[in-house]
């Protein structure tokens, strides 16, 4: 039986195949106001580019700069420190630095060491059998971390602490995320601030970090605010990088690699994946005015979804799941090769990609779409 088209662009995110949905989107309703959802939906590149270019289209709400739930505490102060979430001449400054730093460390930065993908002990049994799907739900969200961590020339001992913080930290931002989710958050929110701050500071920082102090203090910087940023590395690169990761072993496991898999052939497929089976789907704008865009007019308040995967869908070479214009993404390089890394690492530990991608769900996320392979026996994938 054929699968009914996604109801709306939030369901298109968890949906088996999207992809003609999203042309079609692209082409009949560029701009439009979906009533049912509440959100103006921009997908043709055109009109996200207008909406995304517009200075009353913001990052995040005005009356919430902060999920709420944070907002009083480390995680909030660290979450309205990042670059991502400000906009106007904080944001320009901060990113030009923080871009600048990437591209200087990444001339140093060496190979990662992965996280074990086999994270339980397996003292029960006697025969190897490679990661399984528990593990690898994890090893998803730490291999991106692990290696964004390492990047930043954190040492080998705190890649796993980090990795873990973030993803408390990612816990507490939902709306419906509970106190004690929320303390867990904050007390990692502290942690990494403070991790980060120390190896910002330290006089054996590499000179790129060096550079990015130097920086930092000709623009009249916070060096707190430096070290938020650099937290904002990490943040960044979990959910993206989980999704990228998971959809590259997908289509590693319907194509058969194996685990002898060359670094040129991980590359390959992962941007394969980029292409035809991006992570990140939409993002978000706040309009703190009115606008007229697309012919039409957007009242403010109003929040626009730009539909990066179905801007991708009409120009496939453009780099739409990495974002466009002042808050697209400056990690798109290391995000590959990460991603390549992390692949291989996990096959050539084992790993059944092909069992893996028979059967598994997406996460219910808006924004991202994150394959999870531990499912129950008896739900539906
Ligand atoms: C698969 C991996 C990744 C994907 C798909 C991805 C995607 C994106 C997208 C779509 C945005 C723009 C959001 C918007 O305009 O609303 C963005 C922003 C950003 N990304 Fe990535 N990203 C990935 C990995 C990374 C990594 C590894 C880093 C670390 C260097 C990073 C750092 C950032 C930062 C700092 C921003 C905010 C930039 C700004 O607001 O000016 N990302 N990313």
């Amino acid at each position: 039986m054929p699968i009914p088209d996604p109801l709306d662009p939030l369901q298109a995110v968890t949906h088996p195949d999207p992809y003609p949905y999203y042309a079609a989107l692209a082409r009949d309703r560029p701009l439009y106001h979906d009533a049912r959802l509440g959100l103006w939906v921009a997908s043709s590149p055109g009109a996200i580019l207008e909406v995304m270019r517009h200075p009353a289209a913001r990052v995040r709400p005005m009356a919430e700069p902060v999920p709420k739930g944070i907002a009083a505490g480390p995680a909030g102060a660290l979450f309205g420190s990042f670059a991502r979430m400000t906009d106007g001449a904080a944001h320009a400054c901060s990113k030009r630095l923080l871009a600048n730093f990437v591209a200087r460390q990444a001339q140093h930065a060496c190979s990662p060491a992965w996280p074990d993908p086999q994270t339980k002990s397996r003292a029960d049994t006697t025969t190897d059998t490679g990661p399984d799907a528990v593990d690898v739900d994890h090893y998803l969200y730490a291999a991106p971390v692990h290696a964004q961590a390492a990047f930043l020339g954190l040492p080998a001992a705190v890649l796993a602490g980090c990795a873990r913080d973030i993803r408390d930290f990612l816990a507490a931002l939902p709306p419906a995320a509970a106190a004690p989710v929320i303390a867990t958050g904050h007390a990692a929110a502290s942690r990494l601030s403070a991790r980060l701050h120390a190896h910002l500071q330290a006089p054996q920082a590499s000179p790129a970090l060096r550079e990015l102090r130097l920086e930092g203090a000709r623009a009249g910087l916070d060096p707190a605010l430096l070290a938020a940023n650099l937290v904002g590395l990490l943040f960044q690169s979990c959910e993206a990088g989980a999704g990228l990761l998971g959809n590259a072993l997908v289509l590693s496991g319907r194509r058969g690699a194996s685990s002898a898999l060359t670094r040129e052939q991980a590359q390959t497929l992962v941007d394969t994946a980029l292409r035809d089976d991006p992570a990140i789907h939409n993002t978000r704008r706040f309009l703190a005015e009115p606008i007229d865009a697309g012919g039409q007019h957007i009242e403010a308040g109003a929040t626009v979804l730009l539909v990066l995967a179905a801007a991708a869908t009409v120009q496939p070479q453009a780099h739409w799941p990495f974002g466009a214009l002042a808050h697209a993404c400056p990690g798109r390089d290391l995000a590959r090769q990460h991603a390549a890394g992390a692949l291989r690492h996990l096959l050539q530990a084992g790993t059944d990609a092909a069992a893996l991608a028979a059967r598994f769900r997406y996460r219910a996320l808006p924004n991202a779409r994150i394959p999870q392979f531990a499912i129950p026996k008896d739900a539906t994938p």
